[in-house]
Order: structure tokens, then C-alpha cells, then sequence
């Protein structure tokens, strides 16, 4: 079993390579970090690389980019894959700092790159727009997010966080509470993808700039139950969902099995659980155009 330590980042594929970046750049505050292979990579004023963009004719999450261990012989991982009956290859210079990567495909076809050694990329930059300080999580929709989830712990060693009833799995593979998500769908497909914003103040901050730019929010904000984050969601000019959230659950000591006390936890302590549809902490009922994502 892999035992990944960080989620690194995520590659979209969209039809307009332009307007995407744009967006990343613009709005939501990412830096352009430089171009290879193709892509087109992003980087968080800090200097971490987040987003890779390049062109296709319609638009999708295809890849997800994970560190292990940096003394993790990449080697032990493709044997251990070739094991698993899971057919991986080796990939040089598959993103800037990021010298030798593994890559092998999920069940639904997206890509999973594992990297062990890492250099940085930038060092700390003015941003503008929003200026998230890390990619924080992806979910999908599936049409059976159990078998996901089956997949993720056994090859890729995260463990289950939470379950809202059977359709919502939060799968960790470090301290924060997720970092993959499977939702039940119509339709195979990118739910949404969150960057983690400081505090409350930048989110009020982020409200009033997406507000400046007629960008309407689909969803938030409020506190959700599992995870216990302050949510915001918006669309992204390629109809994607994007989630900007903060004071995210974290589990900093496996071994005691429960999340770190917050005073809007119900349970103490708070251990990984299964939770009705009324999952919310407070804020209003999903909308619709969040809810058309499972459609
Ligand atoms: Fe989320």
C-alpha cells in the first residue's frame, strides 16, 4: 500500500486554456508559475504548485498529483502496484520541481501521480484576486462511491473521515479531516475542488471580491457537519465548482482516532462517523445550482 503524505495538486484539461488560467490567476489568486509539456502550471503565493491547465475539447479534472515519504524509493511503489495488478509507469519531469513521478489510473480513468522528492518552485509573490494558501480537496461524482473509497485506502492508504448516509465518503491521507471525496452521481464527474483560505476574514474578503466581479455564489456560506468547514461555492467559467472554505477538521494523531476539539463540535470527542442528510452546523439548504452537479 501506498502511504501518501500530501495532496500536491490537480490538472485540468479545458477548451479555452485562456479563460481558465485567467480565472485561476485573476480571481481565484493563483500565480503563473511557468509552462511545460503542455501545461500550464499554477502555483499559491507561497510558491507551492496547485493547478496544472491544459487544452482538450471539454472540461475535466484528469489528474491528481500526491507526495509520499521523500526517502520512499519510487521503485517499492511500482512493485508494490505491479502487486495489486495495477499497471503504473514512470514519468520524468512530469511538473517544475518535480524531477520523477509514478503514475497509474484510478477506476474512473483519472490519473494519480505519486512523487516523492519535490523542489519549490517559487518563493513567496503577490497575487491577485482571492490568493487561497493551498489546494485543499477534490470530490467527485461516482456512481458508487464506496467502491472508490475501497480504492483509495487499500492502494493509496487514506482513511474514511466521515460518511453523510451511503452517498458522501471525506477520505483523508493526512492531518486535514479530507482531501478526496466520492459523491453518488448521474454522472461521472469532477463535483468540485476547494482551496483553503486563512481565516473567516479572508473568506468576507473573497465573498466581497467575487461580488465585485458579478460572480454569484452557488452555494454558502454556512459550517458543514462533516469537517466541520466554513463553505463557499462558486462556478469557475468552465461550469466547475469551486469551493473556498477554512477552519477545516483535522485529525493530528491517528492513533487517538478523533479530531481536534472545536467548540462547534457536537460529539466529544469528534471520531469519524456516518451523519444524516441535516448535516449542516448552520446555513441554508443547498441550492439548485449546486444540487445539479449530481444531475
Ligand atoms: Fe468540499
Amino acid at each position: 500500500m501506498i502511504q501518501l503524505k500530501r495532496f500536491s495538486h490537480a490538472a485540468f484539461e479545458t477548451p479555452d486554456v485562456e479563460r481558465q488560467v485567467d480565472y485561476f490567476a485573476q480571481v481565484l489568486g493563483l500565480a503563473v508559475a511557468g509552462k511545460q509539456n503542455g501545461h500550464v502550471h499554477l502555483a499559491t503565493r507561497m510558491g507551492d504548485l496547485a493547478v496544472q491547465v491544459n487544452k482538450a475539447s471539454a472540461a475535466a479534472c484528469t489528474k491528481l498529483s500526491f507526495q509520499v515519504d521523500p526517502s520512499t524509493p519510487l521503485a517499492d511503489i511500482r512493485k508494490g502496484l505491479d502487486a495489486e495488478g495495477i499497471k503504473s509507469e514512470a514519468r520524468s519531469d512530469a511538473a517544475p520541481g518535480i524531477p520523477k513521478a509514478i503514475v497509474f489510473k484510478d477506476p474512473k480513468g483519472t490519473e494519480i501521480e505519486v512523487f516523492a522528492e519535490q523542489t519549490a518552485i517559487a518563493g513567496n509573490q503577490p497575487v491577485a484576486g482571492i490568493g487561497p494558501i493551498k489546494l485543499g480537496h477534490l470530490a467527485f461524482c461516482v456512481d458508487d462511491p464506496k467502491r472508490y473509497a475501497d480504492f483509495y485506502c487499500k492502494v493509496l492508504g487514506f482513511r474514511v473521515s466521515d460518511w453523510i448516509q451511503d452517498w458522501f465518503v471525506f477520505l483523508r491521507c493526512g492531518p486535514d479531516h479530507h482531501t478526496i471525496n466520492f459523491v453518488q452521481g448521474k454522472r461521472t464527474i469532477m463535483h468540485h475542488v476547494a482551496f483553503e483560505l486563512k481565516d473567516w476574514a479572508q473568506v468576507q474578503q473573497a465573498m466581497d471580491f467575487l461580488g465585485s466581479k458579478n460572480i454569484n455564489l452557488a452555494w454558502g456560506p454556512g459550517r458543514h457537519g462533516p469537517g466541520h468547514n466554513i463553505y463557499t461555492y462558486h462556478r469557475n467559467p468552465d461550469d466547475q465548482i469551486i469551493e473556498l472554505f477554512t477552519e477545516l477538521d483535522k485529525m493530528l494523531d491517528e492513533s487517538l482516532g478523533y479530531f481536534e476539539p472545536r467548540p462547534w463540535h457536537r460529539d466529544h470527542p469528534q471520531r469519524p462517523k456516518v451523519w444524516d442528510n441535516r448535516r449542516d452546523i448552520w446555513g441554508m439548504p443547498p441550492t439548485a445550482d449546486y444540487i445539479r452537479q449530481r444531475e
